[in-house]
């Protein structure tokens, strides 16, 4: 049995400021990774859904940039106030919240 069988990605990487790109750390990154760890962890899901730090994703101008594997799922432009949503809509219920994805192709 897999340790984890979701990961969530978030974006932390931090540019200097007035840098061009932006980064997903100067909008508010850190605490949107801190409220997954902690929705994860008040719902018990914390030993089989790991919230993750990432480096650039390169969705920049996407930021805050997530993404969720195994399934692929892109979200850009999370804030803290869009992951109880998240948790709740797609990581327990696995309907990924439309109004936040990013790069949705075909049939995913
Ligand atoms: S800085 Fe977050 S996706 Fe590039």
């Amino acid at each position: 049995m897999p340790r984890f069988v979701r990961h969530v990605f978030v974006c932390e990487n931090r540019r200097p400021p007035g840098h061009p790109k932006g980064c997903c750390a100067e909008k508010g990154a850190e605490a949107v990774r801190a409220a997954f760890k902690d929705e994860l962890a008040r719902r018990g899901l914390a030993g089989t859904i790991r919230a993750n730090s990432a480096g650039c994703l390169d969705a920049c101008e996407q930021g805050v940039s997530v993404v969720v594997y195994p399934e692929q799922v892109w979200y850009g432009g999370v804030t803290v106030a869009d992951v109880a949503e998240i948790v709740e809509e797609h990581l327990v219920n696995g309907r990924p919240v439309g109004r936040l994805r990013r790069f949705v192709t075909g049939s995913a």
